[in-house]
């Protein structure tokens, strides 16, 4: 088992494609850890594991929880924390809860969200050893409209500017969310780190998406996601047996009884 590292990540860009996967459980953590570069314990667990209507409602606590358990059983990849919503107003806000984050979770990176706003906390964070990945384009914890970003000359510009900023002050990746392909190709021929797109076309240097989204066990269908499995069916249909054997005295057989 070799470690996924940052160094390691930084070399794959133009190389080899990078794997990403959302996870906040541990039987998802084992399993993409097997296959997975880096996983996120991303804080669309808001929505897809307790129902809220965006990720502004996700606390730092909740985050916690989950990532503890994503990075116990996630030993080979690289697993980055998603710092929710108002846990990084400023630089000093911004450290002592990424430092907290780091020690009581011992995750190897955190992602912020935002562009040119932001600067100066990735560079704070950096220069205090917190490795950072970024998140450009869509941002979910500030535009709480689903809507495909970079259509227009200024949104390209605008979007491309904080990706070069964000670039610059220090993260190790960029996650680039539901962008038009040109856009996305433009970012990653222009920035120095690897770029990840969710949404963000096949130019990026490598993908992300949501784990629930891949294996057909959440409500969210946009044209982004390839769905592999449908688990929501598959675990219905298991329900509906169980409580059928149930009802039918079916369950439990002797096989199921201590005798
Ligand atoms: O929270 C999350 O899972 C994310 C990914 C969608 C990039 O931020």
């Amino acid at each position: 088992m070799q470690k996924v590292t940052i160094r390691k990540i930084l070399q794959k860009k133009n190389k080899t494609p990078i794997v990403c996967l959302s996870a906040y459980s541990k039987a998802i953590a084992q399993i993409a850890d097997k296959y997975c570069d880096i996983i996120l314990v991303g804080d669309s667990l808001g929505m897809v594991l307790y129902g809220m209507k965006n990720t502004r409602e996700v606390k730092i606590e909740t985050m916690l929880l989950h990532a503890k358990t994503v990075k116990r059983f996630a030993r080979k990849s690289l697993v980055v924390f998603d710092m929710p919503y108002k846990t990084y107003t400023n630089k000093f806000v911004a450290y002592k809860n990424a430092k907290r984050v780091m020690k009581q979770t011992k995750c190897d990176a955190i992602k912020l969200e935002g562009g040119k706003e932001i600067v100066n906390i990735i560079k704070y964070l950096s220069k205090n050893k917190i490795p950072v990945m970024g998140h450009i384009g869509l941002l979910p914890q500030t535009s709480l409209n689903f809507k495909v970003k970079g259509k227009s000359f200024i949104q390209k510009k605008k979007i491309l500017e904080d990706a070069k900023a964000v670039s610059n002050s220090g993260v190790f990746s960029i996650i680039i969310e539901c962008v038009v392909e040109n856009l996305a190709k433009k970012i990653t021929q222009s920035v120095s780190v690897p770029t990840i797109g969710i949404g963000a076309s096949k130019y990026c240097d490598g993908q992300i998406l949501v784990v629930d989204d891949i294996l057909g066990f959440s409500d969210f269908h946009p044209k982004f996601v390839k769905q592999y499995s449908n688990l929501k069916k598959d675990i219905e249909k298991s329900i509906k047996r169980y409580t059928n054997d149930v009802r039918l005295r079916k369950f439990p057989s002797n096989k199921n009884v201590y005798k």
